[in-house]
């Protein structure tokens, strides 16, 4: 029997794997690497590409769904992605907040919170910041989130 420690670490090992993979290696699952039946989860695989804010880079394949688009989120909002990844969820949420909002993603796995802050520094993004951290110990103080939402974690 594996310590909740240890599965930790596995989850951040499989992770760190698919953040360095391409992206057509995770298209077909939710979990990504095929880590998961195709058949499953090529249901819930939704495609982001016509959304505004949507950013290519930051879509490893890893989303179930498109949580976004039901958040109600408003200009100036501060909006918190639990399990960002890349930080697909991420850049479509700023589309919402805007520049005066702010969205914080929050992740475990080291090489994905490298890979999104490489994302938002391409896109020139000031009020995207990604934070190393345990989802169940959000690094985060208390009520500055307007919006929390999570894909797939
Ligand atoms: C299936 S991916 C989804 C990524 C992103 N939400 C998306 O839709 O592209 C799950 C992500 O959750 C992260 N994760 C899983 N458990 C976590 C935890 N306890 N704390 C922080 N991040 C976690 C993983 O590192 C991984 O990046």
């Amino acid at each position: 029997m594996q310590t909740e420690e240890q599965l930790k670490q596995l989850v951040k090992e499989k992770y760190s794997e698919i953040a360095l993979q391409s992206t057509d290696n995770n298209k077909a699952s939710c979990c990504g690497a095929g880590g998961c039946s195709t058949e499953v989860y090529n249901i819930m695989t939704d495609d982001y590409s016509q959304l505004e804010g949507y950013n290519p880079d930051a879509d490893l394949g890893l989303g179930c769904g498109l949580p976004i688009q039901f958040a109600k989120i408003k200009r100036g909002d501060v909006v918190v992605d639990l399990g960002s990844g890349a930080g697909n969820d991420c850049f479509i949420a700023r589309k919402e907040t805007g520049e005066t909002g702010k969205v914080i993603g929050i992740d475990f796995t080291d090489a994905m919170i490298e890979k999104a802050r490489t994302n938002a520094e391409k896109l020139g993004f000031h009020n995207v910041e990604f934070r190393y951290g345990d989802i169940e110990k959000i690094p985060i103080t208390a009520n500055i989130a307007d919006v929390i939402v999570s894909n797939c974690v």
